[in-house]
């Protein structure tokens, strides 16, 4: 059977996955990402979980639908439940606030191989709490999806520790270095546009804003200019 249509942004996340690897998705609601996942990779299982019944109901018909109940489990859940994570396992939280994925990650008890994190909000918020978990950031990029943009994390265990400056902490430490690099990417652009301007707001009251916000108008000048 064909695999199910997907956005951009979630084929791209699935592409991220480790080959092999068993991938829990967390937040899955339609699961139509681990069925993606699952359907390019006929080794691999995975396991899918939403905390309300009405996701579940539709995730259940969809992996039927697809024939994979013999590979992709789904569970009622908050976040990861005790016991379920493997070394190997991939990690996926996308769709959820930067805030409640940090929750989530302080939570479980054993580190995952990696993680793929895709905060709709609160970014720097989540990078905080990576460093405090020792959770180095490997990769950022930006991708569009129906007029918004998302930010995709990959996230490994670290034995080092980890300590961002408010610019890392705020745009990200590898989103800081395409700035340098005159990263040109639509999608990366757009971001960092919606970013400047939030960050005009926060700088209000909070001044650990001012040095991003100044990076941020330092990039956009030259890419308008
Ligand atoms: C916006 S959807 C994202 C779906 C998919 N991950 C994506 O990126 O397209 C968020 C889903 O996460 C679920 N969710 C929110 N908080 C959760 C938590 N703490 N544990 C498990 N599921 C959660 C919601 O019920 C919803 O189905």
């Amino acid at each position: 059977m064909r695999p199910p249509r997907v956005s951009d942004r979630l084929r791209f996340i699935a592409s991220l996955v480790l080959p092999g690897a068993r991938l829990i998705d967390v937040g899955c609601d339609h699961a139509l990402l681990p069925i993606y996942y699952l359907l390019g990779d006929p080794e691999a299982k995975a396991v899918a979980i939403d905390n309300k019944d009405g996701p579940l109901r539709v995730a259940a018909k969809n992996v039927s639908r697809w024939g994979l109940d013999d590979r992709l489990t789904l569970i009622r859940g908050d976040g990861i439940p005790s016991g379920l994570l493997q070394a190997g396992d991939c990690v996926v939280i996308a769709g959820l606030g930067g805030v409640e994925i940090g929750q989530i990650l302080t939570q479980i008890e054993s580190a995952a191989a990696m993680y793929v994190l895709s905060p709709h909000s609160r970014a720097e918020v989540l990078r905080e709490t990576l460093s405090q978990l020792s959770l180095a950031i490997v990769a950022e990029t930006v991708k569009a999806e129906g007029g918004r943009t998302y930010l995709v994390m990959t996230v490994k265990p670290s034995v080092k520790s980890i300590m961002y400056s408010d610019d890392e902490r705020w745009i990200g430490p590898h989103c800081l270095t395409q700035l340098d690099a005159d990263f040109g990417d639509a999608a990366f652009l757009l971001y960092m546009r919606r970013l400047k301007r939030h960050l005009s707001r926060v700088v209000r009251h909070d001044p650990t804003a001012a040095s991003p916000l100044a990076r941020l108008e330092q990039y956009i000048g030259r890419i308008d200019a």
